[in-house]
């Protein structure tokens, strides 16, 4: 497979494709450029050059009928037919089908063409078929467009798109997904154009979510005909890698400006708020005023940077791990794409396999941000944490520093433990829990409103005297109780009681002097969990080792190929295409063992790809090593 991850959040991913003409990074905008170059508005070259477009996709179809063209294709080349350096994907015609009714080329006929004029990526002539089309129609074009993938695949050695149908009917997306993942290089979600026309968004959605979990995830996913810049926050959600986008030029035709926030008439644009290089030559305003084809040509040409400016946004979202926060601002530009987005977050399950361990914060956008996978992941576990657990009661959130803890007892008269839970904008959690991600590094509108910062010492004593039944001593410190408390506490939520038993046992608790936040659980004088601040306990290697005594075999473990011991001890990261085994709990993010064929600890990793993901993704770094054996653990940060 020729995909590499390099970086992701969530499903979405930073990757890299290999293709006859250089490798692109991903995810990445393929414009849509018409392989008649007098009928193109901005050539590809200028593409490149000035918008640092890496790659374009092209008509095969249009190329085969019209002979001119076909001509050139045939005797130069494609790349010199639309005079482009760089990896140039084609299409096969079937959306020529969706738009005229037939195409007449045959399904060989296009691939031999595609074989012909050196195309990087060629893509089969599927069969389109329309969201509203009737479910034994749309099942027997499935079964053709399948038929001729498999044939494709024989008559093709070069990369090969592999499109996607299925109408509206979940099973079909989901077994075209698996069709297409057994041929496919790229596999392109196909037949949604009329869903993204007519602002279908819940529909489009619901395509994706019957089609991602079977998708091959060693292939490129592409979407077609993602052409609005609004929609490619919410699309790379999904992990869609590649988009495509005529919608630059198409909506150029009809006046229209695209912004990452919704489209305009390029007629109301009275001010110049845009800074960007085309609008420095010639503003918008002045624009509006040009002659229909020069108008049409630097509107096109600004819907465009404007497109490609938005993936790169994409992609800085993805490895600041803030993509979540950028589609939900996104679907705040039109109703209809907000309705997508709360649709995608009703679907948790599609995400939560890959759905990263922590980010670096959480920060609230919309009122819809609170029902993230993150959330719904967190929700989950606090109800495994509580099952079984006496009924806590209730305090005011508060920081968990020893001014407060002081006042709050662990246990009752009898000393039967008392448990404390406090409201958070995530729900109620476990007092001990308030500091693991999402809610400790929580940022949202309550933060500000609420009186969490001012709240004193004095108020929780308080609450905790109205709460308590009576005999609880509160003239004493229960600072060192919370101590212990927590540290096991936060062991139990990661690890299970058993495990959390018997690491706590003995064990101090270390918080930071600034902020009381538990950073680090040490035993013996040396740290065996440290934290950070998304509140979950990571093993040093000294941690690590204790975990491998009292986990099961396979539990948090990574089984690392015999080659590639040597490399790992030493602290380099570990290769997909060196996982022997992977508990299948572990997800990205994740802190994992990473141990030899025998079971011996060589090193503690971080996982980058889900356990599923390692097996089909046979290129790049499946854990990066963070503690080895050779390597003394160092102390933890403030
Ligand atoms: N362009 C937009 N939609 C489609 C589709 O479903 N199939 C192909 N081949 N091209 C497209
Ligand atoms: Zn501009």
């Amino acid at each position: 497979m020729l995909f590499e991850l390099l970086d992701r959040d969530g499903l979405a991913r930073l990757g890299r494709f290999a293709t006859p003409h250089g490798p692109l990074e991903t995810p990445a905008l393929l414009p849509v450029v018409h392989p008649d170059p007098e009928r193109q508005p901005v050539p590809p070259e200028e593409m490149r050059v000035r918008l640092g477009v890496r790659a374009v996709i092209t008509s095969a179809y249009i190329t085969w009928r019209t002979p001119p063209l076909r001509e050139v294709a045939e005797r130069e080349g494609i790349h010199r037919l639309i005079r482009f350096d760089g990896p140039v994907m084609t299409d096969s015609g079937a959306f020529q089908q969706h738009a005229y009714g037939s195409v007449e080329v045959t399904p060989d006929e296009i691939v031999t063409l595609q074989n012909q004029v050196g195309s990087d990526v060629a893509t089969v002539l599927d069969v389109f078929t329309e969201p509203d089309e009737p479910p034994e129609a749309t099942e027997r074009a499935l079964g053709a467009t399948l038929a001729r993938a498999r044939e494709a695949r024989a008559a093709r050695s070069g990369l090969l798109a592999v499109p996607v149908q299925g109408g509206s009917y979940g099973d079909l997306r989901a077994r075209a997904a698996l069709g297409a993942s057994e041929f496919g290089d790229v596999l392109a979600i196909g037949g949604v154009v009329p869903l993204m026309e007519q602002y279908r968004f819940p529909e489009l959605v619901r395509v994706l979510v019957a089609t991602r979990p079977t998708l091959n995830p060693g292939a490129a996913v592409h979407l077609f005909g993602t052409g609005h810049p609004m929609t490619f926050a919410l699309a790379a959600l999904f992990g869609v890698d590649l988009f495509d986008s005529s919608a630059y030029h198409k909506f150029a035709r009809r006046g229209s400006v695209m912004t990452p926030e919704g489209t305009v008439p390029l007629d109301e644009i009275r001010e110049s708020t845009c800074r960007c290089f085309l609008c420095a030559e010639r503003p918008l305003p002045e624009v509006a005023t040009l002659p229909r084809e020069e108008r049409e040509r630097r509107l096109a040409y600004h819907n465009l940077l404007v497109s490609v400016q938005e993936v790169g946004r994409v992609r800085q979202a993805i490895r600041d791990g803030t993509l979540w926060e950028l589609a939900e601002r996104r679907s705040t530009g039109h109703p209809a794409l907000r309705a997508g987005l709360r649709e995608a977050m009703a679907h948790p399950d599609v995400f939560l396999r890959t759905e990263p361990e922590s980010r670096r914060a959480f920060r609230e956008v919309i009122s819809e941000s609170m029902g993230r996978p993150a959330v719904v992941r967190f929700r989950r576990s606090v109800e495994a944490y509580c099952s079984g657990r006496p009924r806590a009661l209730r305090l005011p959130r508060f920081p968990l520093r020893p001014e407060y803890l002081q006042h709050v007892p662990t246990v009752d008269a009898e000393g039967r433990p008392l448990e404390w839970e406090t409201s958070t904008p995530l729900g109620v959690v476990p007092v001990e829990l308030t500091e693991a991600y999402p809610v400790g590094p929580y940022l949202g509108v309550d933060e500000f409103v609420g009186p969490t910062q001012r709240r004193s010492p004095g108020s929780v004593a308080a609450a905790v005297a109205a709460a308590v039944p009576s005999g609880v001593d509160l003239g004493r410190d229960w600072t060192f109780d919370w101590d212990a408390r927590q540290v096991a506490r936060v062991l139990e939520w990661r690890y299970g009681r058993l495990v959390a038993e018997r690491a706590a046992a003995g064990a101090r608790a270390d918080r930071s002097r600034r902020t009381g936040r538990l950073r680090a659980i040490y035993r013996e004088g040396e740290p065996e969990f440290v934290l950070s601040t998304d509140g979950i306990p990571r093993p040093t290697f000294r941690g690590a080792t204790r975990l491998m005594a009292l986990l099961p075999v396979g539990r948090e473990r990574v089984v690392v190929h015999p080659d590639a011991v040597p490399f790992v001890r030493e602290g380099r990261s570990l290769f997909a295409s060196f996982v022997l085994q992977s508990d299948p709990a572990l997800v990205p993010g994740s802190s994992a063992l990473l141990v030899d064929p025998n079971d011996t600890l060589i090193a503690v990793g971080r996982l980058l790809l889900a356990p599923h993901e390692m097996a089909r993704l046979r290129r790049g770094v499946a854990v990066r090593v963070v503690a080895h054996a050779r390597s003394p653990d160092s102390p933890p940060e403030e």
